[in-house]
């Protein structure tokens, strides 16, 4: 069977598929950089499985030019907003994707840049660089602690619970989350469950760890920052639409909250020009949640793994219900 990969992916994957012989014969876009829409279009032709990443946009258009050999779409990311469900689940698609073998490393890395971005670690680094540090000052680079605060978790799911756990040891004081429903796991963090609004006012660090659905996007608009402390830090690492950023910008540019760190952000890459780069309290990284070596290996093998099941009609490891 015909398998269409979309970009070159760490070798625990690669390995997996290429010694599935009898199985299937591989061709790959072979390119760290995103493979243009044309190629995308041409090289699915006839697949029966597809290799994709959270960057291709896999909607319509793209299934039809696969036609109708295929089986199985396996995606090497948990978000799976970038797949046009409706359309997959029309012709019968299975979906395979990588829940809780990211969970830890995003839920680190969401951490690592609440802290930078409260504690204003770049700032810190480039004063050094600059020659601004003429002294010990009292007044100087003086952020946001977590010992005492209020933490809002915006979607308390796998991540989210992983980021909760790890926040609560600097002692923070309450842990606040939203979602749909109220989680039983909520307990093993002393979560309350409140609506969106309380969260947004009592909370001095918001963290969004929610999925990208219709529901959520733009969520956080000018209405949501301005129900927020003004000495409150925002931080997304789910994914940028959930977020309107020229409400984010004139949040932070007007001192409306204390500052923002964003793993996620739209589009990516965030154009350099972008007015949020001109901002001193905003913290951008390139969507790097994932990007420890072994998590990046582990998702691979998965993303292979599950490839391989939904081509011989057989148990995916993880496979997505919808
Ligand atoms: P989960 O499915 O475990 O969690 C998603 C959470 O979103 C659930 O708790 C769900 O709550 C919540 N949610 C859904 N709708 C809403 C809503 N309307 N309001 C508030 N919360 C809502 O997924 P993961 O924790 O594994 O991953 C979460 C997301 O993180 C992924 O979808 C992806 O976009 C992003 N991600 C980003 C990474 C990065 O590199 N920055 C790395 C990995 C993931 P409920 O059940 O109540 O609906
Ligand atoms: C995902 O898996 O959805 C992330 O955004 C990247 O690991």
């Amino acid at each position: 069977m015909k398998v269409f990969i979309t970009r070159r992916i760490p070798q625990e994957g690669m390995k997996i598929l290429t010694e599935a012989t009898g199985v299937c014969e591989v061709s790959q876009w072979d390119s760290d950089e995103p493979i243009p829409r044309s190629e995308l279009l041409k090289g699915v032709q006839g697949a029966h499985g597809l290799l994709c990443l959270l960057s291709d946009k896999i909607d319509a258009e793209v299934l039809d030019a696969a036609g109708p050999n295929l089986k199985v779409i396996s995606t090497m990311s948990v978000g799976f907003d970038h797949l046009a469900l409706e359309e997959i689940k029309k012709r019968g698609i299975r979906v395979g994707y990588t829940p809780d073998v990211l969970t830890d490393a995003t839920a680190e890395l969401t951490v690592a840049l609440l802290l930078a971005t409260a504690r204003r670690l770049p700032e810190g680094v480039e004063e050094v660089k600059k020659g601004g540090w003429s002294s010990w000052k009292p007044l100087w680079l003086c952020g946001y602690g977590l010992s005492g605060s209020t933490v809002g978790v915006i979607g308390l799911g796998r991540i989210g619970m992983a980021i909760a756990q790890r926040l609560l040891p600097f002692g923070v004081k309450r842990l606040l989350y939203t979602g749909r429903t109220a989680k039983a796991h909520g307990a093993e963090v002393n979560g309350e469950f409140v609506p969106l609004d309380e969260l947004v006012a009592e909370s001095d660090f918001i963290v969004v760890s929610c999925s990208l659905t219709p529901e959520t996007q733009g969520l956080c608009d000018k209405a949501f920052f301005s129900k927020m402390k003004k000495t409150a830090v925002f931080i997304n690492s789910s994914r940028g639409a959930v977020v309107n950023q020229e409400d984010l910008y004139e949040a932070l540019s007007r001192g409306q909250i204390a500052a923002a760190g964003l793993d996620v952000t739209t589009p990516e890459p965030l154009p350099t020009s972008h007015p949020l780069l001109t901002l001193k309290n905003c913290v951008v990284l390139p969507h790097i949640g994932s990007a420890t070596y072994s998590t990046r290996g582990v998702m691979s093998a998965l993303t292979a793994q599950n490839l391989l099941g939904g081509l011989q009609g057989s148990d995916m490891p993880s496979e997505l219900s919808f």
